[in-house]
């Protein structure tokens, strides 16, 4: 004992002290970690505080940034001093002006409420600048020397040698492409970025890359080669077979700046002195797939050894660098991948693989065979009701991997092309196949995943997962609408109604953050934004004067603001704000006294259409009027415009929002609703849209419900809401009370539903509520996805009502959030997490003979509401003490919740009677 005393002591000692304060980390620079090319002149930095005490407030901060790591200590840059304040994240840099193609080194140590001592300072983070300025840039742009074949398009090589002269300290590589490129040091593959630069609306921003290529440089002779394809700089895009849309030719542009141990420097650029030549992809094509010969593989091309004197030189080209941006958001990278489940032989005698999931992505394989030997890999997302691929929903994309062997054992993926796909059909090969020798790959933006979402209910567990896939498959760079016909395009309408989901399963600010500047950036002179971005549809300069749509152009609008509330992001909103005013003035110029029921609109796309046979085939059809739904979103964009003048304290046009809110529901009360509030569509959407954006007085809300009730009613528990009605549906009637009948909707399994196509094996969420029919046939070929996010927008409600995460609009980004878990449905339990910049949110509950367990995590730095379902206070315990033991107290009650407003920290809530 007497030996264990000073221990004991110790011990206790050192748990005071460490545990006194929270420990800063996950430390992230304009929302990324350590980014590498940031072209922000003022980025902003965020960290979580980690404690295992509860109720923990950060009340101070201090950030130091170097630029010498060695240094960060001494904050050369930029101190920032103690900072009282509770903020945690977005923290703008205010040192000195950042210099080009510099690596910063910062760090941060805060003060909280629990000691007086501030924390230990944080692990070092860093940032790479990008160019920062047009007028950095040093490389010329180049395009190839030689005479192309026009018909195939074969991919570009490009290459030069150099001298890496002295003992290499760090080397960056700063890179884009008219067209996509892939490089290579030395043989060996620059990053693990694919289908770089990405896309956007080249004319205007054009983003590079920039690499830290350290380690591929050797001393004395190294090589640098480059790979261009056409992808969609020039490649084939929207179903009118368009070319060429930005540019007839590939070229490149590239700076490599080496940096010595001596401190001098080098840098090594595209200049006329490249040498440039064809490879082995004879063809690529965003929509057609990719050709490739390995008969024509230049071995070694990418190393100093090489001959390339049969190569042709280089032209450069005058096209300057104004446009060029640092890639702001994650690139696409390779994600999950899978070997298939089966491998089958179709009716008519094929060879296919399944993969047992719908993704988007390529297939790796190993193949062995003679020089010349033609395989060819065709991807679809369906067999037929006979088990035959199903081709005709491609539309004109031929989604083809076809290679040409150059004899013995290969392992061969494609470069400059992506397939959505679950089954793919192998050509060519003879023999017994080995499915471990197959790979799908998927391919999607590096958004971090930060949702889990699981319930008791199998099928809605697949539905979520259907939603997250759907996500994956379609946040390439762009939001697209689907990932395998001719199409793949930025459709805004599509993205808008996703977006607020899409925020719960991933880390989506730097993606919308970048899509959002080509909005702005393509948006017409009359403030009309176009359906689809980057825009290829229309070719500048206009011939008419464009429209917008309602539900697609406000995604211009809707977009900002959502990712405001789920990342506390203001500056997304500051930097739309001038588009957002741009196209609520457009809404203003062609609405006739506050009433738009002029022009076209896509309306409440692809709402239930009456079947025979089907469920509801005695209804009929589901179609609301056009511009009933623009009218409502008319007032949605206000609304939105309103609150986003108040938050930039624009206080004239929040006044001029507020007053053209009035008039615009009152113009939608004279147009469209009777005076005892029957509007002139009678059907789902009609009403939901009503509710939702209270476009009815509130006397006449309760009846309009119970219209909304009674229709769903006359459908059988089916819903029948399209595109624009649908992400409501269930959010409306949780509002009003009736969350019965959304859980109705929810786990309906008969068309049209979201749980039917799960119960048709659905792996993802298809465009139509029935792009396979209950007899297994196919809607139209011509608009059938089953790969299209848009009906995923429910993912939404589950995350805010099932298990009730949400945050207070006050406390945006969830330094307020809300837990108000609605269960029902016979579900007996859910789980639901979200990774915020604060940490980590959970929301999980469960029911077992008449308690109801509910589990909540709520971060350090951020407070809670919290609804605990319940008959009284009294009969609710956390962590098994009664509230008031806990040191809890309600702080007020809602019929069937007690409510708690709280700190930080891990909670178990108990309540009995339920
Ligand atoms: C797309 C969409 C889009 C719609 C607009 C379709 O072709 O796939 O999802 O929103 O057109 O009408």
């Amino acid at each position: 004992m007497k030996q264990l005393l000073p221990f004991s002591i110790l011990l206790i000692c050192l748990s005071t002290w460490t545990s006194a304060q929270s420990n800063v980390q996950n430390l992230l620079t304009e929302n990324r970690t350590n980014p590498i090319g940031l072209d922000v002149a003022v980025p902003r930095f965020s960290w979580q505080l980690h404690s295992t005490k509860q109720n923990v407030r950060q009340t101070a901060y201090e950030v130091r940034v170097s630029a010498d790591a060695a240094s960060v200590t001494k904050g050369a840059i930029w101190q920032s001093g103690r900072v009282a304040s509770d903020q945690s994240v977005h923290i703008a840099y205010a040192g000195q002006a950042l210099k080009p193609r510099q690596r910063y080194f910062w760090q941060v140590r805060i003060w909280d409420n629990t000691a007086e001592k501030p924390s230990a300072w944080s692990p070092v983070a860093y940032w790479q600048t990008g160019m920062l300025a047009a007028t950095n840039w040093k490389a010329k742009w180049i395009e190839p020397g030689f005479v192309e074949d026009t018909v195939n398009r074969p991919s570009t090589l490009l290459r030069k040698v150099f001298a890496a002269s002295k003992k290499v300290r760090s080397a960056t590589l700063s890179i884009t492409a008219h067209g996509l490129y892939e490089a290579q040091i030395n043989g060996k593959r620059v990053g693990d970025a694919y289908l770089t630069p990405g896309w956007t609306s080249y004319n205007n921003h054009l983003q590079y890359q920039i690499y830290d290529v350290t380690s591929l440089l050797i001393p004395g002779q190294n090589a640098i080669g480059v790979s261009l394809a056409s992808g969609w700089y020039r490649g084939r895009l929207v179903w009118e077979h368009q070319k060429n849309i930005y540019g007839k030719n590939l070229a490149l542009l590239g700076e490599l700046a080496i940096t010595y141990t001596d401190g001098s420097s080098e840098t090594v650029s595209t200049d006329e002195r490249w040498k440039s030549s064809t490879g082995p992809v004879r063809f690529a094509e965003i929509y057609d797939g990719e050709l490739y010969d390995s008969r024509l593989e230049k071995t070694g091309w990418a190393t100093p050894g090489y001959s390339d004197s049969d190569w042709s030189g280089v032209t450069t080209k005058p096209f300057g660098y104004t446009n060029l941006v640092a890639n702001y958001n994650e690139p696409i990278r390779q994600h999950e991948t899978r070997q298939p489940i089966k491998v089958l032989t179709t009716p008519k005698g094929e060879t296919v693989l399944d993969f047992g999931q719908n993704l988007v992505g390529w297939v790796k394989f190993k193949v062995t065979g003679k020089a010349g030997d033609k395989i060819v890999l065709s991807h679809v997302e369906m067999l037929d009701k006979f088990g035959n691929p199903y081709f005709e929903n491609l539309r004109t994309a031929k989604a083809q991997a076809t290679y040409l062997l150059k004899g013995g054992t290969e392992t061969l993926e494609p470069h400059f092309t992506f397939f959505g796909f679950r089954y793919v059909q192998i050509n060519g090969l003879t023999g017994p196949i080995n499915p471990a020798d197959f790979t799908a790959i998927t391919l999607y933006s590096d958004m971090p995943k930060t949702g889990e979402f699981t319930t008791s209910n199998a099928l809605v567990n697949q539905l979520q997962s259907n939603i997250q896939w759907g996500q994956r498959g379609n946040f390439l760079d762009v939001p697209t609408d689907c990932p395998q016909r001719d199409e793949r395009l930025g459709w805004t309408g599509d993205a808008e109604v996703f977006s607020r989901t899409a925020a719960f399963n991933f880390g989506v600010n730097s993606f919308f953050a970048k899509w959002l500047k080509d909005v702005a950036a393509d948006q017409f002179p009359n403030g009309a934004v176009p359906f689809i971005i980057p825009d290829v549809l229309n070719k500048r300069p206009l011939k008419e004067d464009p429209a917008g749509a309602a539900g697609w152009s406000d995604a211009s609008i809707i977009i900002p603001w959502n990712m405001y509330l789920a990342y506390g992001d203001k500056r997304i909103v500051e930097q739309q704000y001038a588009s957002m005013k741009a196209y609520e003035s457009h809404m203003e110029s062609v609405a006739r006294n506050a009433l738009w029921s002029e022009g076209f609109q896509f309306g409440d796309w692809l709402s239930y259409v009456t079947t025979e046979g089907s469920p509801a085939s005695e209804a009929k059809s589901a179609f609301t009027d056009n511009h009933l739904v623009a009218q409502c979103f008319y007032a949605y964009s206000t609304d939105l415009m309103r609150k986003a003048a108040t938050l930039l304290g624009k206080t004239e046009d929040a006044a001029h929002y507020t007053e053209l809110l009035g008039r615009i529901k009152a113009a939608f009360q004279n147009a469209y609703m009777t005076p005892s509030g029957r509007l002139i569509s009678d059907t789902q959407t009609a009403y939901v849209l009503a509710l939702q954006f209270d476009m009815m007085p509130e006397s006449l809300r309760p009846q309009a419900v119970d219209r909304l009730v009674g229709n769903i009613k006359k459908y059988k528990n089916h819903l029948t809401t399209g595109f624009l009605g649908t992400p409501f549906l269930c959010h409306v009637l949780t509002r009003f009370g009736r969350t019965d009948v959304a859980y109705d909707l929810l786990l309906q399994e008969t068309y049209p539903s979201w749980l039917y196509p799960v119960k048709m094996g659905a792996t993802t969420i298809w465009e139509r509520w029935d792009s396979m029919k209950p007899d297994s046939t196919f809607q139209s070929p011509s608009m059938t996805s089953f790969n299209h996010y848009a009906y995923g927008a429910v993912g939404d409600w589950m995350y805010r009502t099932i298990t009730g995460i949400d945050t207070d609009e006050t406390g945006p980004g969830y330094k307020h959030s809300i837990i108000k878990p609605q269960p029902g449905g016979k579900l007996t339990s859910a789980n639901a997490s979200l990774q915020t910049y604060y940490g980590t949110v959970r929301s999980s509950w469960k029911k077992e003979s008449g308690h109801l367990t509910l589990t909540v995590e709520v971060p350090a730095n951020t407070i809670a509401t919290i609804y605990v379902p319940a008959q009284s206070a009294e009969t609710v315990l956390e962590s098994g003490k009664s509230l008031a033991a806990a040191g809890l107290t309600a702080s007020g009650s809602e019929p069937g919740y007690v409510v708690l407003k709280i700190g930080s920290g891990v909670y178990t809530f108990t309540s009995a009677g339920l």
